[in-house]
C-alpha cells in the first residue's frame, strides 16, 4: 500500500520539505511538490527531493498554449520529477505536444519520461460555478468524463481526480488510465477544509492508483507515527 501513498508536501520552506521527506521515505510512495512550496523555495526544491531518492510529483497544473507548456514540460523533466500535471481545459493539442516534448527530452536524456496527469475539473469547482461563471452547459460529471478521455486521447497517463468521479472515469477510460485522488482522511483526522472526503482505502478500492494525503500527516505532531497509524488502516479496513 505503501507505493500509492503520495505525501502533499505543502510548507514554506526547504528545511521543513526534506525533513518531511527522510523521516517518511521508507513509507511513502511519492511526495508532491506544490504552488507553496515551490514559489518559496524555487525549482530547485525538485532536484534536492529528488537527489535524496525519492519520486517527485510536481504539481503545478500547466495551462498556457502549447508551445509554452511544451517547454515547460521539458524543464520538468530535466528537474528529475516523476509525475506533474496540466490542465485539460488547456485542450488536446497542448496536452499532446506537451506529453511528446517531455518523452523526447527524457530519451535525450537516457531517462525514464515522467507520467503526465490532466486535471479536468477542480474538486472545488460546483456544479453552479461551472454552468454560471464558465458557461459550460453540460453536467459536471459528464464534462469530468469527457475531459478525461480527452486527456487519453491525447497521450497522458492519467488525471487527478476525486473519489467520486473515480467509477465514472474508470469506465469511461479503462483500467490502464492512472487515477492520482487527492482529499482523502483516514478516519480518525479531521476534514480541514475538504468535504466528501473518503478514506484512503475506500479511494483505493474505488481504483484510485495512488491518494495525495497531506495535513492528517504533515501537521500531525508525529508524522511518522500517523502515516504508519494511515497504513495500518489501509491494510486492515475492509470498505
Ligand atoms: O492537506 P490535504 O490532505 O488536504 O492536501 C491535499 C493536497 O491535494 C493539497 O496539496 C491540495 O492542493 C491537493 N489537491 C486537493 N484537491 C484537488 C487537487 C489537489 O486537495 N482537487
Amino acid at each position: 500500500m505503501r507505493e500509492k501513498i503520495i505525501i502533499a508536501l505543502d510548507v514554506d520552506t526547504k528545511e521543513e520539505a526534506l525533513g518531511l521527506a527522510t523521516g517518511l521515505k521508507d513509507l511513502a510512495g511519492a511526495f508532491k511538490v506544490g504552488l507553496q512550496l515551490y514559489n518559496n523555495t524555487g525549482p530547485g526544491i525538485v532536484t534536492e527531493l529528488a537527489g535524496t531518492g525519492v519520486k517527485v510529483f510536481l504539481d503545478l497544473k500547466f495551462h498556457d498554449i502549447p508551445n509554452t507548456a511544451s517547454r515547460a514540460a521539458e524543464a520538468v523533466v530535466g528537474l528529475g520529477a516523476f509525475m506533474f500535471n496540466l490542465h485539460a481545459s488547456g485542450g488536446s493539442k497542448m496536452m499532446a505536444q506537451a506529453a511528446e516534448a517531455a518523452k523526447k527530452r527524457a530519451a535525450a536524456l537516457g531517462i525514464t519520461p515522467p507520467l503526465l496527469l490532466g486535471v479536468t475539473v477542480l474538486t472545488s469547482m460546483s456544479e453552479h460555478e461551472l454552468r454560471d461563471e464558465l458557461g459550460v452547459a453540460r453536467p459536471l460529471d459528464e464534462q469530468v468524463s469527457s475531459l478525461a478521455l480527452l486527456c487519453r486521447d491525447a497521450g497522458l497517463d492519467g488525471v487527478v481526480a476525486s473519489a467520486r468521479e473515480i467509477p465514472l472515469i474508470r469506465k469511461t477510460c479503462g483500467e490502464k488510465f492512472l487515477i492520482v485522488t487527492p482529499g482523502v482522511r483516514p478516519a480518525w483526522a479531521a476534514q480541514n477544509d475538504q468535504e466528501r472526503t473518503v478514506t484512503p482505502a475506500c479511494a483505493v478500492n474505488l481504483g484510485a492508483d495512488y491518494v495525495v494525503v497531506g495535513r492528517p500527516v504533515t501537521a500531525a505532531p508525529k508524522p511518522q507515527e500517523a502515516l504508519q497509524r494511515l497504513l495500518a488502516e489501509m491494510d486492515g479496513e475492509k470498505c
